[in-house]
């Protein structure tokens, strides 16, 4: 908890008067809005944010956040979200939350995209099963071309709910073992060219700018050389 309110802390920091930020989904982000709440209280600051989920949503109109959208604002100053997993190479899954499909359409229109994560995180190869989002229509036919490619899906069931959890665009999320992935950008692209598939919750190093390693003591700064 500690570690991931120090990244939170830090992302802080970047937020200027006026940004309009992607936010993302998470714990992680959660405490990142609970603190930028407390700055735009305090220094009567303006901060527009486009969500990638109800969660975030909802937690940026409780901190004084105003939510716009991709319409008004198709270029974002700068994107914060968290992450699932990091490997040495600085490329992360995501989805735990189920909030990908969004979460890599804020970040992808966002200048400048930050994550923020605690040290947990890091891992020397991703490994995880991938959380995609899946058209409900298609399940059957996907699964059937990922185990194809190696992967083994599991349907995400939910909490609350009998049956597989909704996500927020109304679809499925299948949970995708490969193992330890190789070749991450590899294994994205051949995700998502399968009818049906509308995102999955690989994030290359490319696309992001710099994480905020949170730890209990303070913070790290990863970047790409
Ligand atoms: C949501 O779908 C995810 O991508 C989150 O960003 C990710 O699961 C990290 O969540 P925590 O900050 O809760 O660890």
């Amino acid at each position: 908890m500690k570690a991931k309110l120090n990244c939170a802390k830090e992302a802080v920091k970047l937020v200027e008067d006026g940004m309009v930020l992607g936010i993302g989904s998470g714990s992680t982000v959660e405490l990142f809005l609970k603190e930028l709440g407390k700055r735009i209280k305090a220094e009567g600051l303006e901060v527009y944010g486009v969500p990638s989920s109800y969660q975030s949503h909802i937690v940026a109109v409780e901190n004084g956040l105003r939510i716009v959208d991709l319409l008004q604002f198709p270029e974002l100053d700068l994107c914060i979200d968290g992450a699932d997993q990091i490997d040495s190479s600085l490329n992360c899954i995501k989805g735990g939350g189920g909030a990908l499909t969004r979460e890599k359409i804020v970040a992808s229109a966002s200048d400048r995209f930050v994550i923020i994560a605690d040290e947990s995180k890091l891992v020397e190869k991703l490994s995880m099963p991938i959380p995609v989002e899946i058209l409900p229509f298609a399940y059957g036919f996907v699964a059937r071309e990922i185990e194809k490619i190696g992967g083994s899906c599991r349907l995400r069931e939910g909490s609350g709910k009998v049956g597989p959890v909704i996500s927020d665009n109304g679809n499925f999320i299948v949970d995708c073992n490969f193992g330890v992935i190789e070749d991450p950008r590899d294994l994205e692209a051949r995700l998502n060219v399968i009818p049906g598939v509308v995102e999955n919750g690989i994030f290359c190093n490319s696309m992001i700018d710099r994480i905020i390693v949170g730890t209990e003591e303070g913070v790290r700064i990863l970047e790409r050389l």
